[in-house]
C-alpha cells in the first residue's frame, strides 16, 4: 500500500474527514499562479469560515513550485509534488497534532525513534517560546538533544507575506548509514525534514502586524516524494517507487542509463510530469507567454531540450509515452488526468512540434553568437526568444554550461519595448496599418489583402496574417506558417497576385456588423479589437477583410508585385517583403 493511503487511512481513523485535492491553478485566488501547499485552497477555513466537511480535515494536495524551476536536476527538488496534510479547524492543538505525527511515523511507518529528530520554536519579542510542543515531544522519548529551538526564520510558518500563520515544528530524519549522532544538528544535510506541522494562531496584514486568528489551527504538510524516498532508503528521490518506471521508460526511449544521465533524465521526468497535470487541470491552461502558460511553455521546452540533448528522436512520440506512464498511475487518484487525456497529450505535442520547428536553428544561433566566449547581450538574447522560442531561462541555462553571463536586465528592456511597439503597432494596425496615407502606401495596403489571399491558397488556408507594416518603399506581412517557403511557393505567390492586379479586379467597401463579417468569412486579426460595425473591403471576388482602409479603386493601378524577402519573425510566423514595380 502506498504511503499516500496509509496517510490517508491513519488520519480517517482519527476522525478526519479526507477532501479532494483542489485543482493545481487556484480556482479563487488570484494572487499565485498555482497551489504551493496543502493550505492554500483551505485558507478562507483557516481564518474563520466553516468547512463542510468539519473541523478534522486531511488530503493529499497536488502543490507546484516554480521558484525553483532551475534547480531541478538534483536529487531533490521537483516542480510538481503531492503534499499530504491534515487540518484541524478549531479543534485539536499541538499536543495531539504532534501525537498524531509521532504514532503515523513511528507505528504506521515503523520509523526507529532513533533516527528522528525535531526544531521547535525558539521564541521572540512577539511570540513566546514553544514550550508545549517541546515539552510533548520530550514525553514522547525525543531527548533534549534531539530537539532544537530556531528563530522566526526556520519555525514560523507563512504562505507568501500576508495571512494566517504561525509557529510550527518541524520533524527530521537521519538518512545515512553513518552512526546517528547523539546531537542534533538542523545544518548537517543527514537530516532531512519530512513533516512540518504549524499551529496557526495568527493573522499577518499587510502592515505586517499580528493578529489572533478566532480559532486556534493546526496545518501539516509532509512531502510525499520525499517521505516515500526517505522510507524506501533512497537517497535520491528519482530513485524512489514514484519514478522508477518513468525513469525506465526515459531509459528505453533514449537507449542510455540513468547512471551518467542523471541531470538530463531528471529534469524530462520532473518537467513533463508537471506538464501533464498542469494541461489537464480543468483551467484549461496552454502554453503560452504569459502566466502560468509562460510555465508550462518553459517546462515543456526545457525537457525538450534535455531530450535532444540524450539524442532521442524529438519527432517521435517520445512525450506521449511518457505522458501515458503518468497518466496511468496517477489516474486513479486524479480522474482529471484521464477525463482530460486527449488535451494532454495534445498540449504536449503541438508545444513540441512549435518548438521543434525552430530549436535546431536557435541553437545554431546560439553557438554563433558564443563562439569566442562572448558573453550574451540583451539584443541577442531577445533575438532568441522572439525569433526561435527560446525562454530566456533557457538561454541562461545554455549560457551556464558554458561559463557565461547573460544579460537579462538588457533582455527585459528589449522585451518590454517590444511589447509597447507591439501594442502601438496594434493600434495601428486597427487603423489599417498605415502611419501615413499617400499613394504609394494605398497601393501597397491594397497588395496586403492580394498576398493574404495568395498565401492561404498557395500555402494554406491556415495563413493568417500577423502584422504588416508599410512605407512608401516597401511593404512587409508577417504571416502564421509552420515553414519557410519553398521557391516554387515564393513564385507561385507572386505569379497569383499578379494575375490578380492584370485582372483589373474592383475594390468595394461594405459597412456591416462585426457578426455579419465574421459569418461571411471575411477576414481579420484580431476580432475583439473591432468595433460592432465594421468595414469589409473586397477585392472582386479573391478577398474579404475587415479594415479601415483606404485601398485603390482597382487592382491594375498596383503594377508588379515582387517578393523580395521571405524570412522567420518569431516562432511559426514567417515574414515576406515585396515591392511594387
Ligand atoms: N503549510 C505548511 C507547509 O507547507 C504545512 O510546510
Amino acid at each position: 500500500m502506498s504511503i499516500k493511503d496509509l496517510y490517508i487511512d491513519y488520519f480517517k481513523s482519527k476522525g478526519h474527514k479526507q477532501i479532494p485535492s483542489a485543482p493545481v491553478v487556484p480556482e479563487n485566488d488570484p494572487s499565485v499562479l498555482f497551489n504551493t501547499a496543502g493550505m492554500q485552497p483551505l485558507i478562507p477555513y483557516l481564518i474563520g469560515q466553516d468547512h463542510p466537511y468539519g473541523k478534522r480535515l486531511c488530503d493529499y494536495q497536488k502543490c507546484i513550485r516554480t521558484n525553483d524551476l532551475d534547480e531541478v536536476g538534483d536529487k531533490t527538488h521537483h516542480t510538481f509534488f503531492e503534499m499530504l496534510g491534515n487540518w484541524s479547524l478549531g479543534d485539536y492543538f499541538k499536543e495531539e497534532s504532534i501525537n498524531y505525527s509521532f504514532e503515523f511515523l513511528t507505528k504506521v511507518l515503523n520509523i526507529p525513534v532513533e533516527k528522528l529528530a525535531v526544531t521547535v520554536f525558539a521564541g521572540d519579542n512577539d511570540i513566546p517560546r514553544d514550550e508545549v510542543s517541546a515539552g510533548v515531544w520530550k514525553s514522547l522519548g525525543i531527548s533534549e538533544k534531539r530537539l532544537a529551538y530556531l528563530e522566526k526564520e526556520d519555525n514560523f510558518w507563512i504562505a507568501g507575506e500576508v495571512g494566517p500563520c504561525g509557529p510550527d515544528t518541524e520533524i527530521f530524519y537521519f538518512r545515512s548509514n553513518d552512526s546517528i549522532p547523539e546531537v542534533f544538528d538542523p545544518n548537517d544535510d543527514r537530516w532531512v525534514e519530512i513533516w512540518n506541522n504549524v499551529f496557526m494562531e495568527f493573522y499577518k496584514d499587510e502592515s505586517g502586524k499580528y493578529s489572533e486568528l478566532p480559532k486556534k489551527n493546526v496545518d501539516t504538510g509532509m512531502g510525499f516524494e520525499r517521505i516515500t524516498a526517505v522510507i524506501e532508503g533512497v537517497d535520491d528521490n528519482y530513485k524512489s517507487s514514484i519514478w522508477k518506471d518513468v525513469i525506465n521508460e526515459i531509459e528505453s526511449i533514449s537507449g542510455l542509463k540513468y547512471e551518467g544521465n542523471e541531470v538530463s533524465m531528471r529534469i524530462i521526468a520532473d518537467h513533463i510530469r508537471t506538464a501533464v497535470f498542469i494541461s489537464a487541470d480543468n483551467s484549461m491552461i496552454k502554453p503560452s507567454n504569459t502566466d502560468q502558460g509562460y510555465i508550462l511553455r518553459r517546462l515543456i521546452r526545457r525537457a525538450i531540450r534535455h531530450a535532444r540533448r540524450l539524442n532521442i528522436d524529438i519527432n517521435s512520440n517520445w512525450e506521449e509515452r511518457l505522458a501515458l506512464i503518468i497518466i496511468n498511475k496517477y489516474s486513479s487518484y486524479y480522474s482529471e488526468l484521464d477525463a482530460n487525456k486527449d488535451v494532454v497529450l495534445e498540449v504536449l505535442r503541438l508545444e513540441k512540434n512549435k518548438f521543434n520547428r525552430t530549436l535546431e536553428k536557435g541553437l545554431k544561433e546560439f553557438e554563433k553568437v558564443t563562439k569566442n566566449n562572448r558573453a550574451i547581450d540583451g539584443l541577442t538574447a531577445f533575438h532568441l526568444y522572439d525569433t526561435y522560442g527560446f525562454p530566456i531561462e533557457l538561454t541562461c541555462e545554455l549560457a551556464d554550461e558554458l561559463n557565461l553571463d547573460v544579460d537579462v536586465d538588457g533582455f527585459k528592456e528589449k522585451f518590454k519595448a517590444h511589447q509597447e511597439l507591439s501594442r502601438a503597432g496594434s493600434s495601428q494596425k486597427f487603423k489599417g496599418g498605415l502611419a501615413s496615407t499617400g499613394d504609394m502606401e494605398v497601393k501597397y495596403h491594397t497588395a496586403t489583402h492580394l498576398l493574404n489571399a495568395a498565401l492561404k491558397i498557395v500555402v494554406s488556408k491556415d495563413v493568417h496574417q500577423k502584422g504588416s507594416n508599410i512605407t512608401s518603399e516597401r511593404m512587409r506581412f508577417d504571416f502564421s506558417c509552420d515553414h519557410k517557403l519553398t521557391d516554387e511557393e515564393k513564385i507561385k505567390t507572386e505569379e497569383l497576385v499578379n494575375s490578380w492586379i492584370n485582372d483589373g479586379l474592383n475594390v468595394t467597401v461594405k459597412e456591416m456588423s462585426k457578426e455579419d463579417a465574421v459569418s461571411s468569412g471575411a477576414e481579420c486579426m484580431f476580432i475583439e479589437k473591432y468595433p460592432d460595425i465594421v468595414t469589409v473591403y473586397s477585392i472582386g471576388d479573391v478577398s474579404h477583410e475587415l479594415c479601415g482602409g483606404p485601398h485603390v479603386k482597382n487592382t491594375s493601378e498596383l503594377g508588379y508585385f515582387k517578393i523580395i524577402k521571405e524570412e522567420a519573425s518569431s516562432a511559426g510566423v514567417r515574414r515576406i517583403k515585396a515591392v511594387l514595380e
